[in-house]
């Protein structure tokens, strides 16, 4: 890889500290081009040439995390992603009609929310204040998507053409090529901004389904741990807890019990 700017192990080493730190991301050493190519963009915009002249204007600035955060995220998702937990939603609601609160803790883009939304909408037959959706990322440019809901039309071309009729519109003029969700279905979730790794969640307590899915695998195991907690904290006893399909909690039963399909029930002395 062709490097124009001064870039070393040292410097990988501080940016990996200092993510870790402010996020609990972990960085394995083989994404030392990915830092590179990410950051490049941020020393461009700057116009500094080295990393460790950025590395110190990081220290120097504040405004500057979250532009620092923003970059190292990895934020792939996409809508009805393991579509076996949204048919599990779906079963769920359908055999649980009282009101029910759920938050996805790692909301990306808003694909994962929106697919949630539109899950609820169809098994309760409309959009309804029965349900309540709370979506969540650390990254605020993320998050300024999902609230947009505006999409590539492939990626909404993937649904099938009942949800595309009922929760898109189709942009004209400027906005052909891309597909915007329905206003009733973005008024449906509020977003929040919300790193995981702080100690305060912007959450009311008394949730019954938790999506947190494709995050905790970047965090070390105690990380996971005490991050878990934190979110039970927020869940009712016996709520569910939907994991990425490569996470594992089953180390700690004494939280949660596996129900199959990376979905878990929250124990009821923990929450
Ligand atoms: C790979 S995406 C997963 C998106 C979605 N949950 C899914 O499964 O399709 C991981 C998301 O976690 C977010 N994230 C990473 N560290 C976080 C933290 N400490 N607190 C909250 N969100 C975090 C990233 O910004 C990113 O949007």
């Amino acid at each position: 890889m062709d490097k124009p700017f001064a870039y070393s192990t040292k410097e990988f080493n501080a940016v990996r500290h200092k993510i870790r730190t402010l996020t609990g991301i972990n960085l394995a050493d083989s994404k030392d081009n990915m830092v590179y190519s990410r950051l490049s963009r941020r020393l461009r915009a700057l116009g500094i040439d080295s990393f460790d002249g950025y590395l110190r204007y990081l220290d120097a600035n504040q405004t500057e995390t979250e532009h620092f955060i923003n970059a190292l995220t990895t934020n792939l998702t996409s809508f009805f992603r393991e579509a076996h937990h949204f048919e599990k939603l779906k079963e769920y609601l359908l055999s649980h009609p009282a009101p029910q609160r759920i938050w996805c803790a790692a909301s990306s883009s808003g694909e994962e929310p929106y697919s949630i939304a539109m899950t609820c909408a169809e098994a309760r037959g409309a959009l309804t204040n029965n349900i309540k959706i709370v979506a969540s990322d650390i990254d605020s440019r993320m998050l300024e998507r999902a609230e947009a809901g505006i999409y590539p039309i492939d990626q909404v071309e993937k649904l099938s053409p009942v949800r595309r009729k009922q929760f898109f519109h189709r942009g004209k003029g400027a906005n052909a090529g891309k597909a915007r969700v329905v206003p009733e279905l973005r008024k449906s979730i509020v977003f929040f901004k919300q790193n995981l790794l702080d100690t305060h969640y912007a959450v009311d307590a008394g949730i019954d389904i938790v999506f947190c899915r494709n995050v905790m695998i970047y965090f070390d195991k105690p990380t996971q741990e005490i991050i878990l907690k934190r979110i039970l904290d927020k869940m009712k006893p016996d709520s569910l807890y939907i994991a990425g399909h490569s996470e594992n909690f089953s180390h700690l039963a004494y939280l949660m019990r596996p129900l199959g399909k990376t979905i878990y029930q929250v124990n009821r002395q923990s929450a």
